[in-house]
């Protein structure tokens, strides 16, 4: 490591605090904040202790997140009793230029694209290991109803693909995940509905008809922002 490179954690702190700038100029009293799941979300939830007496509450995409949420004092919403989320904030596993994403490495994904689709403005924060011109080098994620898990299975390997059973793994919803592996997502929205169509899939971790408005990206030399193309 040279003597100004920054280790992955410290990156992710980055990419937090500069979240927390972003958002906290649009926030107002009666603001609700979207808050998404894995490390480097756990990053910005430490962060926003910090000024959780500018927002009413929070919205959160897993039953971890609604945990570590209410341990900093920050008011947890059901995402039914909100009619209006001003941001929602989460990391990804891959983003490519046009900012869509690959989601559901921490098998949330269900919940992060629905509070997505709810947010008015989606930040995305990551470390520049995600970075890549074309999704898919991180296996995809897809929720899948139990019984439904060979049938969807052997749909997904028709697509060429490589699909694998995450053992062990079930979701804040009760159901499975199954990784796709070598799948081809050049079309990312298309992939996305494809799968999406299969009977028995709760939904993918593509993040392509609704995509990340903004993202933050860390760098050893600091943040960079992209907006989609
Ligand atoms: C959770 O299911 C995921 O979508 C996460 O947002 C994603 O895996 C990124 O996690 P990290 O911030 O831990 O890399």
């Amino acid at each position: 490591m040279t003597q100004n490179a920054m280790t992955q954690d410290q990156m992710k702190s980055a990419v937090a605090k500069a979240a927390i700038e972003y958002i906290t100029p649009k926030l107002e009293k009666e603001s609700i904040v979207g808050v998404g799941t894995g490390s480097t979300a756990n990053m910005f939830i430490n962060e926003l202790e910090g000024i959780k007496h500018l927002f009413d509450g929070a919205v959160a995409s897993s039953e971890e997140t609604a945990k570590r949420l209410q341990a900093i004092g920050v008011p947890v919403y059901e995402l039914n009793d909100v009619n209006e989320m001003a941001v929602y904030v989460d990391g990804a596993d891959e983003f490519d230029p046009r900012l869509n994403l690959i989601k559901g490495g921490g098998a949330a994904l269900t919940r992060e694209k629905i509070v997505a689709a709810v947010a008015k403005e989606f930040v995305c924060i990551v470390d520049d290991t995600k970075q890549v011109d074309i999704l898919g080098e991180f296996p995809l994620p897809v929720e899948v109803i139990p019984m439904a898990r060979s049938y969807v299975s052997r749909e997904l390997a028709k697509l060429n693909a490589q699909p694998v059973y995450r053992q062990g793994v079930v979701t804040d919803n009760g159901n499975v995940i199954i990784d796709v592996h070598n799948l081809d997502i050049t079309d990312a929205k298309g992939v996305e509905e494809k799968i999406n169509s299969i009977v028995g899939v709760v939904t993918n971790g593509l993040f392509a008809k609704r995509n990340a408005d903004l993202l933050l990206m860390s760098t050893s030399q600091g943040v960079e922002t992209f907006t989609a193309k």
